[in-house]
């Protein structure tokens, strides 16, 4: 399995890629926000393949000098529990380290508690929790680059 990282601007054909991945991890996205997202200019995008088929993604962008925001991620679920999850996580954090980043920040919910877990387990710290507005519990969390 190959894990490289993809700065932005993504090719079309990536883009389109990812999409059907996502789509197919998560059931309800947002394709507007998705594209809205991969089109910003500071990308950055772990991106697992094998044999020419994506396995799983993780995709950030610059918050701010120090911090790189962490949006989403997911492993295809016929490739989990082998440890890339945690591969695209080491792939996106040493990108961050070596551009000077500081901290990396991201946001998940009870519900994906495999990559609460995986959070919580590569030192990310909670920060704080929320209700949205359509009353799901959101935990932020943030880990230090050191
Ligand atoms: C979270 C996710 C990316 C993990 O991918 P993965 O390749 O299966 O993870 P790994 O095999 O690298 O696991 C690394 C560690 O994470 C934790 N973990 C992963 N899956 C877990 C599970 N189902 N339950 C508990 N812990 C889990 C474990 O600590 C694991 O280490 P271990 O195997 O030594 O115990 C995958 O489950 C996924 O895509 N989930 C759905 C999408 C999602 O939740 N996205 C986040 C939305 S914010």
């Amino acid at each position: 399995m190959e894990i490289v990282l993809h700065t932005s601007p993504f090719s079309v054909s990536l883009g389109a890629e990812l999409l059907a991945l996502a789509k197919e991890i998560f059931t309800s996205l947002d394709e507007h926000k998705f594209f809205d997202r991969l089109a910003r200019p500071d990308g950055l995008m772990a991106v697992a393949a094998k044999d020419g088929r994506l396995a799983g993604f993780k995709m950030g962008y610059r918050e701010s000098d120090t911090t790189v925001y962490s949006w989403l991620g997911g492993v295809r679920p016929d490739f989990r529990g082998h440890g890339l999850g945690q591969r695209l996580m080491d792939a996106q954090h040493a990108h961050c380290r070596a551009h000077g980043y500081r901290y990396v920040k991201t946001k998940t919910m009870n519900r994906w508690r495999a990559m609460l877990i995986l959070n919580l387990k590569n030192g990310f710290d909670i920060t704080q929790t929320y209700l949205s507005a359509n009353g799901e519990q959101k935990i932020i969390l943030i880990k230090p680059l050191t």
